[in-house]
This record gives C-alpha cells, structure tokens and sequence, in this order.
C-alpha cells in the first residue's frame, strides 16, 4: 500500500493531521491538497469532532511552502487553478466548526505559513523558522498569505515579511502575534496535546459559538458583529451545556461536557 500523504489519528473526536512529505519538507502538492480537502470534508461533517491538530512529519519541518518542483513550470492558468484549490482547502480548514491548532516543528515557509494562518492557534518550536519567501522565486503568496498575514500581525509587518521575504525565527513569530506559543522541541508535543486535549474537553457548544462569533464577526460591522453575539450567547441557553457548567460550579463540581 502507498504511503498516505496526510495520516489521521483520531482519539475521539480529537483528531491529529500529519503532512505526511518529509523528504520535500511537507511542500504541498496537487496530491497532498487533494487528499487534505477529501479528509477535511470528511471531518467537517462530524458532530463528534471536539478539535483538530495540524502538523508536518519528521522534527525538520511544518510544511517548507507549496511545492515548487510542482509550480515551476504551470502557465498562468493552471498557477490559477493551483492557488483556487489550495485556497478552498485552507478556507475548509479554517471554517472547521472546532478549535484548530497547527503544531509547528520547524520550517514554516509560504505555504506552510499559510497553513498555520489557517488554523486558529499556532505553538511552535523554539527552532521553528517562518516566513513568506515568495517575491525570492518571482511570485506573490497564493494560498492566502496576503489576506490573512495582515489579519494576523498587522499589514506593517505582512508587507515588511512579503515583501523582504525574510525568515524569522520563533520569538520573532512570538512577538508579532503570528503564534500564540513557543516550546523547545522536546517539549511541543505534549504541550500540543494537552491544549489540544483541553480544548476539545470544554463544552463543545459553547467552544464552536466562540469561534463561531469571533470568525464570523471579525467580517462584520461592530453593531452587527455583537447582534452575533447576542445571538449565540442565548443559544448557549436552550441546552444541556449551559445546566451542566453552571450546576457545576454552584454544587462545588467539574462540569461533564
Ligand atoms: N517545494 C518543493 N520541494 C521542497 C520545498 C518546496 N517548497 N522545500 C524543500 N523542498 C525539498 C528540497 O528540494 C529537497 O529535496 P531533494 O532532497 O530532493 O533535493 C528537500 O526538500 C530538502 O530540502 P533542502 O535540501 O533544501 O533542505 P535545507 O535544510 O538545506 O533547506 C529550506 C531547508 C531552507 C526550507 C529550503 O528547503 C527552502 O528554502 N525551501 C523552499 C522554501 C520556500 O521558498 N517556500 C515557499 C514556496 S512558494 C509558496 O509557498 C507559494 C505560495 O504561497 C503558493
């Protein structure tokens, strides 16, 4: 049997992604896209799914970019159709009800950054490198990167990174609010499936409305933004989810989500 591009281990309704390339550093492909779109589809249709882990294998790198052995000789069209489906499949990513946390163990280049900016938390190694390369190949970022860059860290910084194409290393990631976190390496796992863990134990409920009213608002208007969040907040009301967590805390207890 071949070797699966993006391995998925799913203890559950927590599930771990594995880009599964590490002789090419993870780039994405045609095919790694294609199999992530088919596995992300599958996942988003889940209402047992409690949060989602992304990350590369091997210690060396997240994902190293989208492939450019791939994208060296595509014509302007096909550069088209390439960027559209990889940006389909990060939006799927990204719109995923549950927490998404991309662990970063290394390279974190292009495409790989834009992976990362897909997902709503990003803790890295203190050995991570991150960076949007592209202008350096003759191109711009195409999965996103100009468009969630300066969502993330400001369009200062987005430009000063698209636009030198330099790398930074994790502290710098820290500081500009592109990760939420850095560990050394040996201790990113556990602190990765622990929060992890954690995030898919809180009220599965309440967890998606969060994510929900912060993505959906963020594309709002303030007044609308907060009728959003009216909105879910008196949702939370009409289930179990709200009883549970605040009988619990009145009776002195830990809340059974
Ligand atoms: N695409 C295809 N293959 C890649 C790759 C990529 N983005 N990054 C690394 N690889 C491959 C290398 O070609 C090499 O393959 P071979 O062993 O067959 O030669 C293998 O992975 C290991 O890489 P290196 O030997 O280069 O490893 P290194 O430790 O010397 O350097 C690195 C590591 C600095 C990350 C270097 O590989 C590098 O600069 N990679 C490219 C990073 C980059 O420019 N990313 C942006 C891509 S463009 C993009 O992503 C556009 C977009 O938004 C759509």
């Amino acid at each position: 049997m071949s070797e699966q591009l993006i391995e998925v281990v799913d203890n559950a309704g927590i599930v771990r992604l594995t880009i599964n390339r590490p002789k090419a550093l993870n780039a994405l492909n045609s095919a790694v896209l294609s199999e992530l779109e088919r596995v992300l589809a599958e996942l988003e249709a889940r209402d047992d799914l409690r949060a989602v882990l992304v990350t590369g294998a091997g210690e060396k790198s997240f994902v190293a970019g989208a492939d450019i052995a791939e994208m060296r000789t595509k014509t302007p069209e096909e550069a088209r159709a390439f960027a559209r489906q990889a940006l389909a499949t990060l939006k799927r990513l990204e719109t995923l009800p549950v927490p998404t946390v991309a662990l970063v163990n290394g390279f974190c280049l292009g495409g790989g950054c834009e992976l990362a900016l897909a997902c709503d938390w990003a803790v890295a190694s203190d050995n991570a490198i991150f960076g949007q390369p592209e202008v350096l190949l003759g191109v711009i970022p195409g999965f996103g990167g100009t468009q969630r860059l300066p969502r993330r860290v400001g369009p200062a910084m987005a430009l000063d990174l698209c636009t030198t194409g330099r790398k930074i290393d994790a502290a710098e990631a820290l500081r500009i609010g592109l990760v939420n976190r850095v560990m050394p390496q040996a201790e990113l796992e556990a602190y990765a499936e622990e929060l992890t863990k954690q995030l898919g134990g809180n009220g599965p409920q309440s967890v998606r409305a969060s994510k929900q009213a912060i993505h959906d608002g963020m594309d709002q208007d303030l007044d609308s933004a907060l009728a959003l969040e009216t909105a879910l907040f008196a949702f939370c009301f009409a289930g179990d989810e709200q009883t549970e967590g605040m009988s619990a805390f009145v009776e002195k207890r830990k809340p059974n989500f």
